[in-house]
């Protein structure tokens, strides 16, 4: 017999980075900071994404593009993989996304891709707890999802292998 299902996830939105906790402000004032060190001279949209980790350290990371197009690589795991490459036994908390774009004022949250999404969701999977993400565009909200599994749902893991 058919079932009908539905997949429900509650987020936050905060009118600004001033209402979010003070440690959160700090988080995403990492992510900003590390916009200007993006290398992002084809697309000229310079992301920047600062990960917490449940030893105090915040690990940074932003896009680096590649003449290759394919070759470069987005802020999140640039960000993540930096931070469990140097800790990888130490849990993830939460990810803060910030973006400049050379072209446009970007005026809404801008979520991370999907490859992103399930990167991230790896290492949630992997510490069985949740990461926190944080992101938002040049002007505008801010969005808190509680969980990669929020934003990802039907993922593929490692239950199928
Ligand atoms: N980009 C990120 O860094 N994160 C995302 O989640 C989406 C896109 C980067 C990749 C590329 O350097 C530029 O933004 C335009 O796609």
């Amino acid at each position: 017999m058919k079932k009908e299902k539905k997949i429900t996830a509650s987020y936050e939105v905060y009118d600004s980075v001033s209402e979010l906790a003070k440690d959160d402000q700090t988080l995403m004032a990492k992510a900003k900071e590390a916009i200007s060190r993006a290398y992002a001279p084809y697309s000229n949209f310079h992301v920047g994404a600062a990960v917490l980790l449940a030893n105090g350290e915040i690990v940074t990371g932003n896009n680096q593009e590649n003449a290759a197009y394919p070759s470069g690589m987005c802020a999140e795991r640039v960000a993540i993989w930096s931070a469990t490459a140097q800790y990888p036994d130490t849990r993830v908390l939460k990810i803060a996304i910030a973006v400049h774009s050379a072209i446009k004022t970007i005026d809404k949250p801008v979520a991370p891709c999907g490859a992103c999404r399930q990167t991230l969701l790896e290492y949630e999977k992997k510490q069985k707890e949740a990461i926190e993400i944080y992101f938002t565009g040049e002007v505008g909200n801010i969005i808190k999802a509680h969980s990669l599994e929020d934003l990802l749902p039907f993922s593929f893991d490692q239950s199928y292998l």
